[in-house]
Order: structure tokens, then C-alpha cells, then sequence
């Protein structure tokens, strides 16, 4: 299905178009919790059953059991096939479908937006030459005091715009380019009394390109003080300042081949960094980091390491990446430079050695935020450590893994001097109160309470044994990497319903295939085969439980249990068989196997 299209196209739209917003055109959605709550546009629904989830790109009707992601929404809303889908939503992202599919409209719309790229690219030759010839001069001179020397200028093509209210528009208009398109790329602005003034005059310009190097817009920085500092290109069809990566596209070859991003906050500060030989640092157009840029990440690098400004400004940017990061399943760690505002500063400062060293100490997100909170919350006032604790509750809880969320109490136990033990039930407490506090699903919905959720027909009856698998993939959905321990501990065939089955298997496949890397719900659905993806959806869209061991311990028992009961019950069954056709021996061994599963269960109790 998805091999009509290019994976990347996909995922690049998936990526522009937020979930939410769109579905918030056909459904009002209000938020809670996690997620987004509405009434289901897909059956007559009274009580709102229809759930978004952003941070997984889903959705699902409790009522009537329809779920998906984008995709799957466009095609069931506007009863459209895949294709369909895709061209639709490609539209309206702004993506270009060019070499996926032939015919003159899919052309015109490509060679519309190969158009804004073009003007954009001349005009940044208009400002490189401008920086390299007379009006240029005062221009080197600054860049010059910034330390930034000709090759990064030309690595960057950094440019200059001289003063002056039209220059731009003169050389565009020479070069046959029409005034309607100089201001669709945005390089032009007209004023409320009709005039027309360019947009960037008398600025140092950092031309800003796709992941491919196209330039699609520009950043225009003020040689002295005043206001703004910087002026970027406004939002065009080709500049998308949430899924841009200044640096992106020199950066990628170093991206691909260490798995790991640097991210800084400022252009010079990328370009410091690569004229200091680190290639692989990238920052966003001064904006907030968004889940897009997230996916960005993600599709080339393992692991981001934060390098904010040394300001209050940058460590709360760092608070929202850290969560921007962590729910893509990317590698977050955190590095800081102290003596100095920014990466640019320290590395003039300091030069490359010392950055490394810093960067080598780069943490991880527990002991980031505990070397935050020391600061902040006095250890040695009584009380204190259980305040300083409950502060990072909420990052032990988000960890996937319970091996390193062990590892992290056991070194908290060492810092704070309290035994393990103690930690462990605080944390579980502090769970426990959360969840009171922001009652989940489950405590509310009928249906889910009585695990009848995604039944079209509430009165069906799902035996415990069904609804034991189905608690299973939960777990499994929220946390991938489990499948081998399920696998070990339990094998495959406790897996008996059919479409269960073949989740486990699909979950174990995707594990298998990229070992030491995660894998996402969103994934699952995106390989899931067509007639899987609604239960996919269904069993990502359980309350979001912190997956404690003791959960996951719980869960694996029961489902055994109910396996193990399961086989009892079908060799009773077969006795009886036995029974009608005199089979004595048969009878016999059954009898046998029977004690030998009740012994099991028996243990399990
Ligand atoms: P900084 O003020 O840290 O800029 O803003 P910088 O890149 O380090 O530049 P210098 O060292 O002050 O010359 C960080 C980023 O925020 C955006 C820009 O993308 C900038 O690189 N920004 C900043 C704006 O978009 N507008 C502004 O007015 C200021
Ligand atoms: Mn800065």
C-alpha cells in the first residue's frame, strides 16, 4: 500500500499536518489529558467517544471501534483510497508529489512551489554578491569581528541587502521574476497603502534550505544593536518554520554517520560549530522545537544532544525539547557550557577542546534534571529529599525502560543517601496519587471498565482470556523492547486469538529488524497491515500507564494463568472426546496433562 509512495513523503506530510488540527475541522475536540475528546464523526455519538492522541498520531472511537492515524482518517471521512489520501493531504501540507505520481496538475503544483524555490535561490546569489563586492564591506567587517571566516561564509553562502527600500525587487524583476511571486516567496511586502518595500534591508542574510539544500527562505541579522535582531522569511509554501533544521542539510552527512544531532539555539551558533570542525549541530529558525522537527530527527539520528544558551530562556527551551525528544524515542542528552551565553561564545572563548570535553559531559535526562533540582531545593532542610524526588517522578515514570529506571533509583539511593527501597515506594505512591488525581479511561467509561471497549456489540462476551492477550499488547504497545522478555517468558503461542497473534508477531518483527533502536506505536500502525491498524490504534489508545514492574509482572502472569487455564479447559474438552470414542489411553494422558497445567497454575497463584 505504502509502496505507491516514498516513505519520506509519508512521513514528510504526516509531518506538516498536525493531527489535531485537522481533525479539529471536522470534529470539536476539547482536550483531555493526554489526548483529544470529541464526538465521533464516524456513528452517532452521543457521549464523546472519539479520541486523538497527539503524541502518537492516532485516533479511536470507543463507541464504534474505528481508530487510525492521518491517513486512515482522510480515507474513512472523505471515503477516499490511499492514493487519494495521500495527493489530498499532500496538498494541503505543501509537499510535493512530483516524481510519485504522473499528470498535469500534480505538475503545475510542483513546478509552483520549484518556482518559490528558484526566486529564493536568486535572491540569495543577489545577497552573496552584495556581501562580496563594495556595499559588502561593512558587512565582512562585522562578520569578521564575529569571527566568522570566508570559507563559512561561503559554506553557508551567507549574503548581505544593502539599505535601500527596493533592491531586491529590481534585480528579481530584471531576472523576469513578477512581483505576485516575489511576494509568495515572502521576500517582498506590501505596505498597507499598496506600496511595495522589501522585506530585508540592510541585514547580513543566512539563506535557509530544505533537508535537500534548496534555499526556501532566510534569516536577516542587524550588523548593530536593535530590534528584531533577526528577521526570517514569513511562512511561504516552501518555508515551514516547524519542520526546518537551520544547518540540516550540511550537517546530514555527519548526522547519518554518528546517529547523533547537536542542537543549538542560534545560526552562529551552527556555524561556530561547523567552522570549529563539529558538523553535526543544527537549530531551529528561532522557533520552539515541535514534534516535527522531532520526526526530522529522528529519521536520520538515534540521539540529540541539547546546547542551549547558559540563560533562563534557554533551559526552559531545553525543558520543552527534553519532552519534544523523549516522545519520539530519540536519545536526549544534555550538555552545558559554563562561561559563556552561548555555543558560539564558548567555542571563540575556549576553542574546540574544551567544547568537546563539555559535550563529552553531556547527561542524560535523570541526572540533568537532578543536577537542576540540587540547585534549586536545599538538601539540607529536612523534608527536602522527598520534594526533590517528587519533582523527578515525573521523568522515572516516563523512562521505557525498568532496567534504567532501576539503574536511576539506585544512583538517586547513592545521592541522596536513602535506601532504594524507600525511593521505590515513594515513586509507586506518587504514581498511585497521579493517577487518582487524573482519573484515567478506565475509571470512568462503562465500557472500559468492564473491558468491553472496541466491541461494536457491548454484549458480546470477551472471555478473560481475550481480554489477558489484549492487556498484553497494551503493555507491548507502549513498550516494544518487552517483546522479547514476553517472548522468553511465555512464548509466542500464549498468543491463541488470531489477531493478537499477528500483532505480537508484527511488534516482534519491528524489534528484530532494528535492534537497539526503538519502535514507536506510530510505527506499528504505519507497517500494520490494513485490517490491523483500527485494533492497533485501539490498544494505543488505553490510558497511557507508567509501566512499573510490577505492572508488567502483573500482566504477564495473568495472561499465563489464562493461557495455562485455557489449555486445561481444552483438554477437558478433549476427554470428553476421548470418552465418546473409548479411548481409554487417551483418556489417560489427558488426565495427566491436565494435573501437570494445574500444577503450573497452582505455582502462578
Ligand atoms: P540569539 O539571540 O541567541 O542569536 O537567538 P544568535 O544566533 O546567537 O546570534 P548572536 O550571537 O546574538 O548574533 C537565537 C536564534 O533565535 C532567532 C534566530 O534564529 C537566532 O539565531 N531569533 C533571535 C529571531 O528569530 N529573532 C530575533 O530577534 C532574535
Ligand atoms: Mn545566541
Amino acid at each position: 500500500m505504502a509502496g505507491l509512495f516514498r516513505e519520506e513523503i509519508i512521513e514528510e506530510i504526516r509531518g506538516r499536518i498536525d493531527l489535531v488540527d485537522f481533525v479539529g475541522e471536522y470534529v470539536n475536540l476539547r482536550k483531555q489529558g493526554n489526548s483529544f475528546v470529541g464526538n465521533c464523526p464516524f456513528h452517532a455519538d452521543k457521549t464523546p467517544s472519539f479520541h486523538v492522541t497527539p503524541e502518537n498520531g492516532l485516533f479511536y472511537c470507543f463507541g464504534c471501534g474505528v481508530g487510525g492515524d492521518l491517513f486512515s482518517f482522510v480515507m474513512k471521512i472523505d471515503h477516499l483510497d490511499f492514493p487519494q489520501a495521500v495527493e489530498k493531504l499532500a496538498r494541503r501540507a505543501g509537499v510535493s508529489l512530483e516524481r510519485e505520481l504522473p499528470g498535469g496538475a500534480k505538475q503545475a503544483s510542483a513546478d509552483r512551489l520549484n518556482r518559490l524555490r528558484e526566486i529564493n535561490r536568486e535572491a540569495a546569489l543577489f545577497f552573496f554578491r552584495n556581501l562580496r563586492g563594495q556595499e559588502g564591506k561593512g558587512a565582512r567587517a562585522y562578520l569578521q569581528s564575529r569571527s566568522v571566516n570566508e570559507e563559512s561564509q561561503r559554506l553557508f553562502a551567507l549574503g548581505y541587502v544593502p539599505r535601500g527600500s527596493n533592491l531586491l525587487q529590481l534585480y528579481l524583476k530584471q531576472k523576469g521574476i513578477e512581483t505576485e511571486e516575489m511576494l509568495a516567496a515572502g521576500l517582498v511586502i506590501k505596505r498597507d497603502d499598496g506600496t511595495l518595500i522589501d522585506r530585508f534591508r540592510d541585514r547580513i542574510m543566512f539563506p535557509i534550505t530544505d533537508v535537500r539544500g534548496r534555499v526556501v527562505g532566510f534569516g536577516g541579522r542587524l550588523l548593530g544593536p536593535g530590534e528584531p535582531k533577526y528577521l526570517n522569511s514569513p511562512e511561504t509554501k516552501v518555508f515551514h518554520k516547524k519542520s526546518l533544521l537551520y544547518g540540516l542539510h550540511l550537517a546530514l552527512p555527519v548526522i547519518r554517520k554518528e546517529k547523533s544531532v547537536i542542537l543549538v539555539e542560534g545560526y552562529l551558533d551552527v556555524i561556530a560549530l561547523h567552522q570549529h570542525q563539529i558538523k553535526n549541530a543544527v537549530a531551529s529558525l528561532g522557533t520552539a522545537f515541535t514534534p516535527e522537527h522531532g520526526r526530522l530527527i529522528k529519521r536520520y539520528a538515534r540521539e540529540v544532544v541539547i546546547l542551549f544558551d547558559n540563560d533562563e530562556a534557554g533551559r526552559r527551551a531545553t525543558d520543552r525539547a527534553i519532552d519534544i525528544f523523549r516522545e519520539q524515542g530519540l536519545n536526549v542528552k544534555i550538555a552545558s557550557l559554563p562561561g559563556a551565553k552561548d555555543p558560539d561564545e564558548f567555542l571563540q572563548a575556549y576553542g574546540r577542546k574544551a567544547f568537546l570535553e563539555a559535550l563529552g559531559k553531556a547527561l542524560p535526562i535523570i541526572p540533568y534534571r537532578l543536577e537542576q533540582l540540587k540547585q534549586e531545593i536545599l538538601l539540607d532542610e529536612p523534608g527536602n529529599k522527598s520534594v526533590l524526588l517528587a519533582r523527578l517522578f515525573p521523568d522515572l515514570a516516563k523512562l521505557t525502560s525498568q532496567v534504567e529506571r532501576q539503574e536511576y533509583i539506585r544512583l538517586l539511593a547513592q545521592e541522596l543517601n536513602l535506601s532504594e527501597g524507600a525511593i521505590w515506594d515513594d515513586f509507586r505512591r506518587n504514581q498511585g496519587e497521579q493517577r487518582r488525581k487524573y482519573p484515567l479511561l478506565r475509571d470512568k467509561s462503562p465500557e472500559i471498565r468492564n473491558n468491553t471497549i472496541g466491541n461494536k456489540n457491548v454484549n458480546s462476551f470477551r472471555s478473560p482470556y481475550l481480554i489477558a492477550q489484549e492487556n498484553m499488547l497494551k503493555v507491548l504497545v507502549q513498550e516494544p523492547a518487552l517483546v522479547t522478555r514476553v517472548e522468553e517468558q511465555l512464548g509466542s503461542e500464549v498468543f491463541a486469538d488470531e489477531k493478537c497473534r499477528e500483532v505480537f508477531d508484527l511488534i516482534k518483527k519491528l524489534v528484530a529488524a532494528r535492534p537497539g533502536e526503538p519502535v514507536l506505536t506510530a510505527d506499528l500502525v504505519h507497517y500494520a497491515p490494513e485490517t490491523l491498524k483500527n485494533f492497533i490504534a485501539k490498544l494505543a489508545s488505553a490510558p497511557d500507564l507508567p509501566l512499573g514492574e510490577r505492572q508488567v509482572e502483573d500482566t504477564l502472569n495473568r495472561l499465563q494463568l489464562q493461557y495455562l487455564t485455557d489449555q486445561v479447559e481444552q483438554r477437558q474438552k478433549q476427554i470428553r472426546e476421548a470418552e465418546e470414542a473409548k479411548d481409554s489411553s487417551g483418556v489417560q494422558n489427558l488426565l495427566q496433562e491436565i494435573s501437570n497445567l494445574q500444577r503450573k497454575i497452582q505455582s502462578l497463584k
